[in-house]
């Protein structure tokens, strides 16, 4: 067991690197940081002529039916989509904020760890308001998750803490990152939803460091048991956050014929290897964490994450 005990050194030792990581962070951020209402164009009326995000990422991209669609249709799919996936942002944005406070609740606010976690809450907060503003902008409804999802997510945000509460975290971040760090470069995208995304792969970047630096610190004094029910926990979490990207009526709603849509998406090689290469970084990171047990492979690979 002595192996498992925190020694008063490897605590002061633990503190002062994670005192490191945060002042940078901090730093970084006070010299790179984003106002979406000021810096997004929101005036400039929507251009249909553009889409919402690279189609590569659409999920009819490589299909039959992505074939006999015309410009236009493609274009309207990719807006709603992108829509979708800034909605489903929101959701997990808000699971987010109440997991950090819920962690940092009376906590020691000279740390500076607490000092930044507080500075991600308000850039989330200042996301979730742009997410919601460009969705919006994108002609789109409100998306949200499945009723039985959101009820999960609401468990999730209540209960999860230390690793399992940051690794789910990581995970959403790098899967958005992905996605966003294409669609921020491309001409064929919309000028307003290129600026949205590249405030938050900015902005977001250091949230991903920061989560990677809590993951490895809480599974430092996580005994295997622990360890093995978080793996699972957080596979579970990202195979419905991954899953709750990109919603189900975003095919009606872009004129499609809703049925063949989802059918022809559910199988769609193209769309399931674009993100098992794009999160190969994030496996290798979950691997590094011995968080890819076999139960936790189970659901990264029915998400196609690996
Ligand atoms: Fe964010
Ligand atoms: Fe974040």
């Amino acid at each position: 067991m002595a192996s498992s005990t925190v020694r008063p050194e490897d605590h002061h030792q633990d503190r002062s690197v994670g005192q490191d990581v945060a002042r940078r962070l901090l730093d970084s951020a006070a010299k790179l940081s984003y106002d979406p209402a000021a810096e997004v164009d929101w005036d400039t009326p929507l251009d249909p002529d553009h889409h919402g995000a690279s189609p590569e990422w659409s999920t009819l991209y490589g299909t039959a039916y992505w074939q006999e669609l015309t410009e236009v249709q493609r274009k309207a799919l990719t807006r709603q989509e992108a829509a979708s996936v800034a909605s489903t942002g929101i959701w997990f944005e808000m699971i987010l904020q109440q997991m950090v406070l819920r962690d940092m609740y009376a906590k020691d606010p000279t740390d500076l760890r607490f000092q930044w976690a507080l500075t991600e809450v308000a850039d989330e907060c200042r996301h979730s308001i742009m997410f919601a503003r460009g969705a919006a902008k994108l002609g789109a409804p409100a998306y949200r998750p499945r009723r039985a999802v959101v009820e999960l997510g609401r468990a999730f945000k209540t209960l999860a803490f230390g690793e399992a509460a940051y690794a789910a975290i990581l995970v959403a971040e790098e899967v958005l990152d992905v996605m966003q760090r294409d669609w921020m470069r491309d001409e064929r995208v919309a000028p307003f939803v290129r600026t949205i995304n590249n405030i938050h792969v900015v902005e977001e970047s250091r949230h991903m460091k920061f989560a990677r630096d809590e993951t490895r610190r809480r599974l430092r004094n996580a005994g295997p048991v622990r360890r093995h029910i978080n793996s699972l926990v957080v596979a579970i979490a990202s195979y419905y956050i991954v899953t709750s990207m990109v919603n189900r009526d975003v095919y009606a709603n872009a004129g499609l014929d809703s049925e063949r849509a989802r059918s022809e998406a559910g199988t769609n090689e193209h769309h399931k290897s674009l993100m098992r290469s794009s999160c190969s970084g994030l496996m290798e990171f979950l691997a590094s964490a011995r968080l890819l047990t076999k139960p936790a492979l189970f659901f990264y690979k029915r998400a196609s994450l690996i």
